[in-house]
């Protein structure tokens, strides 16, 4: 059967205003929708076939997927934030990269739709953080071993990045993000910035900007993303509220 089509999508961090038209219509357009429950949850009643699994079972949800468009459905496999960030289209092209899939699933039209990430929605809120050079890192070690986490904590720090932490912390994982603070003051000075955002974009939204000698590791969920400064990210203060942080686009800037 022909027709078929697997469109991995993003659908933000949280508010429906942050996803993307192209987003919104291949929903719309889609005969199922596979994903993590609580993403199957946030797409706008229709009449598309939904298929909510478990967390933590990427690999069989990508399977399934590509089956299914093989077969000549259109699939949506959602996601939370971009899916291209430490989420399902990896999954789906790892599934695609098995010497043991269908030739089938090679011939389904396949894309992936952005979507806005956390650190963006984070940094939008916060001001302007991500204004320099900057790297992503995943604090989950379910998937690659702590000691590569740590190394890429300390060589970030030292080249001075500004710093996403993505999945910081879990009832499985409670001491990591701990631990990743504690890597990084050996190397950032106290006064570094550090944002911690928390839903963002959700209804209980929250923003917490404060400093690495300062942060406390419990303030953080597993719904947070935390950014850390580089040396030369900078406080606005501003009346009634949090500072903005931004970090300016050049190191000559007022240093
Ligand atoms: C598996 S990763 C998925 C990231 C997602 N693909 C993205 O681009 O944002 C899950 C992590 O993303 C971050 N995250 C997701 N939604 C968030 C939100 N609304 N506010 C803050 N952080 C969020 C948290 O660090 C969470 O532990």
């Amino acid at each position: 059967m022909s027709g078929g089509w697997l469109k991995v999508v993003g659908l933000g961090p949280g508010t429906e205003d942050w996803l993307t038209p192209e987003a919104r219509r291949d929903l719309a357009e889609a005969t199922d929708l596979i994903g993590y429950q609580p993403y199957v949850d946030r797409v706008p009643p229709g009449s598309q076939v939904r298929h909510p699994s478990d967390n933590r079972v990427e690999l069989d949800r990508a399977r399934h997927a590509l089956q299914l468009a093989s077969e000549g459905r259109k699939v949506a496999v959602v996601s939370g934030g971009d899916p291209g960030v430490f989420a399902m289209a990896a999954a789906v092209f790892e599934a695609l990269d098995d010497p043991n899939a269908p030739q089938a699933w090679h011939r389904v039209a396949l894309s992936v739709d952005p979507g806005i990430s956390a650190m963006q929605g984070a940094a939008a809120r916060a001001g302007a953080p991500l204004g320099h050079d900057f790297c992503a890192i995943s604090l989950s070690d379910n998937l690659k071993p702590w000691d590569v986490v740590l190394k890429r904590l300390r060589l970030a720090a030292e080249a001075d990045f500004v710093i996403a932490l993505y999945n910081p912390i879990s009832r499985a994982r409670p001491w990591q993000l701990g631990a990743a603070f504690d890597a990084l003051r050996d190397i950032r000075s106290p006064e570094t910035p550090v944002i911690l955002a928390q839903a963002v974009g959700r209804a209980d939204e929250n923003l917490i900007v404060t400093s690495l000698g300062a942060v406390d590791a419990t303030q953080a969920d597993m719904r947070t993303c935390v950014i850390i400064g580089a040396s030369h990210t900078r406080l606005v203060p501003r009346d009634g509220a949090q500072p903005w942080v931004y970090t300016p686009r050049s190191y000559g800037v007022r240093a």
